[in-house]
Parts: structure tokens; C-alpha cells; sequence
């Protein structure tokens, strides 16, 4: 795969899918070079509407464009979806899922031999054009191939490459992880409305707050309990809130939701 203009296929553009779509368009993805399906006709004709991206109900119409097949469809999908497009894939394309919990060698094992394979866990805020993606390519990807996934998901957001086996432990920090940090927001801009404030002032300042304090994570070597006692002095209101959260067991409980 030489040319320097990737055609994209995107199978499946449900939450995640146009997530994707939409952060990879604002990070230059040209709509031209992208096919996009979906199951139901209205749902593709309202994408292409939005996004003038090319559309189909067509698995394998889009896949036989392509040379980057994304297969964003839910995991019970995906790979009857591969038996569909497998006869139609251009010579040298790579196919990455995104579907959680679907093995690289069971999408290895339904491809042909000329096409290569990839495992990505992507999330959401790919749509805000901060997505962070777990990568695992597989032994079948060329270097190349490897350079076109990757360029594909860093449109939007940063891209890891992991080892397929951490994919299970990763994806709840990764892909999970804006769910437990909107838990705590809400939580927190709902204690503001108790106490009287507009849930839109208490969402800013909420908002701020956490991106603030993801920059200043970044901007540190410190660990995270060393900086967060730069806010709790002994025996102040601080110190006192988080002593709240453990006496009931807050912390604990994030530690077992992240390790059942
Ligand atoms: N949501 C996340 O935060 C997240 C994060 C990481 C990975 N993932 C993975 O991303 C994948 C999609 O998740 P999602 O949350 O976006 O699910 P979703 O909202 O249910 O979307 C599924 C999409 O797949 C389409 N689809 C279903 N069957 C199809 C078929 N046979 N051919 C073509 N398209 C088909 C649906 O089309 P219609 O809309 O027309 O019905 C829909 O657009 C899953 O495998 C999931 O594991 C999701």
C-alpha cells in the first residue's frame, strides 16, 4: 500500500463508529475518501447527509473500495461481517475491529492471506478529537499497513500500541474510563445544585476543573496521590472531603469496579 491517499471503509456506524467518523473528519480525513455502512438505509443517508462521506447498506460494496476497513460493528456482527466482505477485499488492504473482546486470530483465520489485520480499542472522545486508541497489529500488517491504522485513529486522539493480552485490563481505563470520570462529574455538579448552584455554572466550573487537572497530570512527574496533597493540607476542608470518600469506601469501590 504505497499511495499516499487511504481509501477508508467504515462497516458499522453506531456510537463509536461515528465517533470515529466525525474526530477523524475534523483531524482531515477527506469525506471523499471515506465509505461508510450501516444496516438501516436512513441511518446511512443521514451520515452521508451530514458528513458527505459515500454510503451503503452494502458491507462489501464499501469494503471493495477500501484499503482500510474499519469493522465498527457490535462483537456478535463483526465477524459474520468478515465472511461477507472477505471475497471482496483489494489486494494488500488491512482490516481493523474495534469490537471488544473479538480475538486478532479469529479475524486472522477468516481473512485471506494477502490482507492484513489489526485489533483497536478506540474511545469516545475520539468525537471531541482527544480519543485515545489501544493498537495491536497483527503479525500479517506490513509496516505500511501498520502506518495507515495508525494515522487513521491519531486523527483523533493518540494512539498505543498494546500487546493484544492487555486489550481485557487496558479498555476499562481506556475505552470505560469516560463513563467513571462523567460518573464523577455528575456527581459532583449534582452536589453544587444541593446546595443551590445553576447545574450549567456547576457543570463549567466542573468542566474546567477536569481539564485542568488532566493537564496538569501531563505536565508533572509526580504521581497522582503526591499532587493531590498539594490541595489537601493537613487538617483543612480538602483533606476532609477525601476522608469523606473513604470512609465510604469511594476508592475501594472504583478499584473493584476496575478489577472485577
Ligand atoms: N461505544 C464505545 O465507547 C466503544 C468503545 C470501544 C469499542 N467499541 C466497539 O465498537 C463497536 C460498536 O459499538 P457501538 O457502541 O458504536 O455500537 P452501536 O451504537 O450499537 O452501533 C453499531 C453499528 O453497527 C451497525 N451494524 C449492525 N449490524 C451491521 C451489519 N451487519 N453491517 C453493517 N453495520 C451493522 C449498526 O447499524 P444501524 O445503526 O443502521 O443499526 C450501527 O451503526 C463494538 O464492537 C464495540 O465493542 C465501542
Amino acid at each position: 500500500m504505497t499511495t499516499t491517499r487511504t481509501t477508508i471503509a467504515l462497516l458499522g456506524a453506531g456510537t463509536m463508529g461515528q465517533a470515529l467518523l466525525a474526530g477523524s473528519l475534523a483531524g482531515g480525513l477527506a469525506p471523499e475518501d471515506v465509505w461508510v455502512s450501516a444496516r438501516r438505509p436512513e441511518h446511512v443517508e443521514r451520515i452521508v447527509d451530514v458528513h458527505g462521506v459515500h454510503g451503503t447498506t452494502d458491507n462489501a460494496r464499501a469494503a471493495e473500495q477500501a484499503d482500510l476497513v474499519v469493522l465498527a460493528a457490535g462483537p456478535a456482527q463483526v465477524l459474520d461481517i468478515v465472511a461477507e466482505i472477505s471475497g471482496h477485499l483489494r489486494e494488500g488492504a488491512v482490516v481493523v475491529s474495534i469490537a471488544d473482546g473479538i480475538a486478532l486470530a479469529d479475524l486472522e483465520g477468516r481473512l485471506p492471506a494477502h490482507v492484513g489485520a489489526a485489533r483497536a480499542l478506540p474511545s469516545i472522545t475520539a468525537q471531541a478529537g482527544h480519543g485515545l486508541t489501544l493498537l495491536t497489529p497483527g503479525a500479517s500488517c506490513t509496516t505500511a499497513q501498520i502506518d495507515a491504522v495508525t494515522s487513521l485513529f491519531a486523527r483523533s486522539g493518540e494512539v498505543l500500541r498494546v500487546e493484544e493480552e492487555q486489550h481485557a485490563v487496558l479498555g476499562p481505563l481506556s475505552s470505560g474510563g469516560p463513563a467513571h470520570l462523567l460518573y464523577v462529574a455528575d456527581a459532583m455538579i449534582e452536589a453544587a445544585a444541593v446546595r443551590g448552584i445553576p447545574r450549567d455554572l456547576g457543570r463549567r466550573i466542573v468542566q474546567q476543573v477536569m481539564a485542568g487537572t488532566a493537564a496538569w497530570l501531563e505536565q508533572s512527574d509526580e504521581d497522582a496521590a503526591v499532587l493531590r496533597a498539594d490541595v489537601c493540607a493537613p487538617g483543612g476542608a480538602g483533606i476532609r472531603r477525601i476522608a469523606t470518600l473513604d470512609e465510604r469506601a469511594v476508592r475501594a469501590a472504583l478499584v473493584a469496579a476496575l478489577t472485577d
